[in-house]
């Protein structure tokens, strides 16, 4: 196997997104095209059943946040909270993020993305978010001066992330330890009840960041 470790993401393998059809059902919600007051959006990546979109929403009436969560069971517990609490700043979407960001998202129209306690991958590092061809898609969808937050209980997925905002993204970051009381998400509850360390990654798109994907859209 080749050793991409050293590679900057301009010399990596680059991700396809011509290769990915759009999701089932695929629908996208109005304030995509139609953000004629450019409220900021936000995008979070596996939310579970939606504990921190949930909160984020109300807590954030200035800004449109899009939450996807792929598993079933979880999406349904989410999305039947979301419907109750009625929030025309949320939008609780069923898909898998990637085809879903591949096919609703425009070009820097992202002004910040959460990626909460994603699924750890130890045997199948490729699948860890900043390891991924689509990370350098993902950060095409951001504004400059938008941001990334990642947050793990898995220090080494930190770690690793943290050598590859550097070397592989160029991009600026911050890591801190997430505060023992902080509560966004159902995992993130679990995890510092037992006593475990949380960790938080913050990235930051500088001006003038380029990546292959920057024109690349979708006809929607
Ligand atoms: C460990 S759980 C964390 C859920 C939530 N963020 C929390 O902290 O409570 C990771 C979640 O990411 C979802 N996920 C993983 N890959 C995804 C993808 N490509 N698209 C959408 N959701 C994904 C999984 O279904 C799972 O619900």
């Amino acid at each position: 196997m080749t050793d991409n470790s050293e590679l900057t993401h301009q010399q990596k393998r680059a991700f396809q997104p011509e290769k990915l059809s759009a999701p089932r059902d695929f629908i996208t919600p109005s304030i995509i095209g139609k953000n004629k007051d450019n409220v900021p959006l936000v995008v979070e990546i596996g939310a579970g059943k939606g504990k921190h979109a949930l909160g984020f929403a109300v807590q954030n009436p200035d800004k449109h946040l899009i939450a996807i969560e792929r598993t079933r069971n979880k999406f349904e517990a989410f999305s039947k909270l979301a419907t109750r609490q009625n929030s025309s700043n949320l939008d609780a979407i069923h898909a898998d993020a990637i085809a879903w960001i591949v096919h609703a998202i425009a070009p820097s129209s992202v002004a910040k993305i959460f990626i909460l306690y994603p699924n750890p991958e130890q045997q199948n590092p490729n699948q860890q978010w900043l390891n991924m061809p689509f990370f350098e898609f993902l950060l095409s969808r951001l504004q400059v001066d938008g941001e990334v937050t990642l947050v793990t209980n898995i220090e080494a997925y930190l770690d690793n992330a943290e050598q590859q905002a550097t070397k592989v993204w160029g991009l600026p970051n911050t890591r801190q330890r997430v505060p023992d009381d902080s509560q966004r998400t159902h995992f993130e509850v679990k995890y510092l009840a037992r006593g475990e360390a949380c960790w938080e990654l913050n990235m930051h798109k500088p001006e003038g960041y380029k990546t292959r994907f920057d024109d690349w859209q979708t006809v929607l």
